[in-house]
């Protein structure tokens, strides 16, 4: 992951690059750094933990040491070396000449190493980018020319990699390169950008050139040239940015992530917008690019995502079968890549992805397209690489998501899904009642969701009571079975509570032998086909002495004497019940973690874009 930002122009580079990389945090906040060049001076400034840590640091140095106009900086998420300061980038070479950020794997950094140190190279931190600095620092000294020095180094690096590279002997310059990881230039008057992503930049210019893989660029304030991966000069490709400057607030909510919860009403609006009129239409899905004909010749559905997505490609899949009759297969995207897939031309492989730029997510898209399968990807980021792979494109519109935990995103993923299945159900020409109702309850579903939050208080206190609890349990069947994997992936993300999901028929196949009066144990139980199997469930629960908690739509006076606690959502059909009882989990595992003072929007350890596989 790791977010880079670069500017060369007029303007005071840290506080250009300051302001990039707190839009940038979201993918990484172990530690950050800068390098700021002029006058034949590198000056590198790192601090381990959050950004923060790095701006009290620049703000005890002299203006003199600071007020250079070129400059490189990078926030990062650890892959290889612990979170510490002599790990921060900028990393640089034996004379401290060289700088450079980096974002992604050197996977031959290993090989590279040895080679490197035998040549002198004194290797301070134990990552891999360290490797690179030496590497260029080594083809520079042949050859004094920056450009050629990164375009050599960059043949012989395996892995993924987008970087920025400066030399204090040239403080009218930074080098960029890219492959397998995203990168844009932003192209301004007198000043030129680099960054990971657009809204690192876009209060600035909202022009600017995606590097693609394999390319060089040299930047410098008055000029961009973009090499290819022979060393040809190529034309610049300018493109306009599709977001307007990002207003990042938090709009009177403690954290993010409560903001986005509370979005998610809007959220189901924006999504059905000119779709879905009433429950007599047919949906209007402009962006599916199958012919009626090629559609009725798909025999087989792949859902391929990560973490949140993925659990919204599960639900996808009960609506997808219900509706069509398709076979759907659901698989991490991990999991998907590097064996051989059965996949054709007659196969949807669908990829999810909120940031559209999880690395898993892109190799295994990469994989069914080689097999002449249509690709149809559902992202939040119309602008991201996935969304370039994509044969059918479905933005998602849920607005920017600035909490490491996907709530508002997994929403939109969700009736992207059902929209999807009902598209292609009326397609094959199904005349299911089911269709009708589902999209009643998409109509009203906002106003469902607002009932939900317009009152937590009753969570808020189970939130409370549960919160010194070591381990928990999430148990439904059937179409909320995702929502308990996905309940127990927020809960244990943002609180660190060791929470599993599993199907509630399992809990007797092995995971019963856990259950005590220390292990809490929350069902969803909707009213419907599995209701009566998930209530005897929870009795097997209450015989091993764990405390219940029960979300449902359905009031039975069998939940007295067994749930401790009950939420109660409002009334809706079984088909659509995910979309209401993820609020419910999402809201609980959010006042958990406030409970417990732990940081709701950047959990340890993770990032909200996950480019490394
Ligand atoms: O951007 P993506 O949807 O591809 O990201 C996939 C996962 O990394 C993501 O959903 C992750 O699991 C979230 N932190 C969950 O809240």
């Amino acid at each position: 992951m790791c977010g880079i930002v670069g500017y060369i122009g007029k303007k005071r580079a840290v506080d250009v690059i300051l302001k990039g990389l707190s839009y940038l945090e979201y993918r990484g906040y172990d530690s950050a750094g800068i390098a700021l060049i002029s006058d034949n001076s590198a000056r590198i400034f790192k601090a381990p933990g959050k950004l923060s840590n790095l701006k009290e640091i620049l703000c005890l140095q002299k203006e003199s040491d600071i007020n250079a106009t070129t400059g490189i900086g990078h926030t990062r998420w650890a892959t290889h070396g612990l979170p510490t300061e002599i790990n921060a980038h900028p990393h640089t070479c034996n004379c401290k000449s060289l700088t450079i950020v980096h974002n992604g794997i050197i996977e031959n950094y290993k090989d590279l190493k040895p080679v490197l140190e035998k040549k002198g190279c004194k290797f301070l931190s134990q990552t891999d980018t360290e490797v690179a600095a030496h590497l260029i620092a080594h083809e520079f000294n042949e050859t004094k020319d920056l450009l050629k020095a990164v375009q050599s180094a960059v043949k012989k690096l395996k892995g993924a990699y987008a970087f920025c590279v400066t030399h204090k002997s040239m403080p009218d310059r930074i080098i960029a390169a890219r492959k397998n990881a995203p990168l844009i230039i932003g192209v301004g008057e007198g000043e030129n950008f680099i960054a990971s992503d657009i809204p690192a930049i876009i209060e600035y210019t909202k022009k600017a050139i995606y590097l693609s893989d394999n390319q060089v660029a040299e930047i410098k304030a008055e000029s961009i040239k973009i090499y290819d991966e022979n060393d040809n000069l190529i034309a610049n490709k300018v493109e306009n940015l599709p977001f307007e400057p990002i207003a990042l607030s938090k709009m009177g909510y403690k954290h993010f992530m409560l903001k986005e919860i509370h979005e998610q009403p809007d959220v189901v609006r924006n999504v059905l917008v000119d779709k879905l009129h009433d429950e007599d239409t047919a949906v209007v899905l402009d962006d599916v690019q199958l012919t009626k004909d090629e559609l009725e010749k798909i025999n087989r559905i792949q859902i391929i995502a990560c973490g949140t997505s993925l659990h919204a490609g599960l639900v996808g899949k009960y609506v997808f079968e219900e509706l069509t009759g398709i076979p759907v297969d659901v698989e991490a995207s991990s999991e998907y890549i590097y064996r051989n897939t059965i996949a054709d031309e007659n196969t949807l492989v669908i990829g999810i992805s909120q940031s559209g730029e999880t690395a898993d997510t892109i190799t295994a898209i990469k994989q069914a397209k080689d097999k002449n399968s249509h690709i149809l990807i559902i992202t939040n980021r119309k602008d991201s690489a996935m969304a370039r792979l994509a044969d059918s494109l479905l933005p998602i519109n849920a607005g920017i998501e600035v909490s490491v935990a996907a709530t508002k995103s997994y929403m939109a993923q969700l009736l992207s899904l059902y929209l999807l299945a009902i598209y292609f159900a009326e397609n094959k020409n199904s005349k299911n009642s089911l269709i009708k109702d589902i999209k009643k309850e998409l109509l009203t579903l906002p106003s469902k969701l607002e009932a939900i939050l317009n009152d937590t208080k009753n969570i808020e206190n189970i939130a409370k009571k549960y919160s010194s609890y070591k381990n928990f349990i999430f148990i439904a069947r059937g179409i909320n079975y995702p929502s308990a994997l996905e309940g127990a992936l927020k809960l244990k993300e943002i609180s660190y509570i060791n929470a599993t999901g599993y199907p509630a028929g399992e809990l007797k196949h092995g995971p019963i032998a856990m259950l005590d009066e220390t292990m809490p144990v929350l069902a969803i139980l909707n009213e419907g086909i599995v209701y009566d199997k998930v209530l005897s469930n929870c009795e097997e629960a209450k015989a091993r002495q764990a405390k219940l908690i029960g979300v449902t739509n359905f009031i039975d006076e069998k939940h007295k004497n067994l749930f401790d606690d009950t939420v109660i959502i409002p009334e809706i059909k079984d088909i659509v019940s995910p979309a209401l009882n993820i609020v419910v989990l999402q809201l609980l595992a959010y006042h958990i973690s406030e409970y417990l003072g732990k940081d709701v929007d950047q959990p340890r350890n993770l990032a909200k874009s996950v480019t490394v596989e």
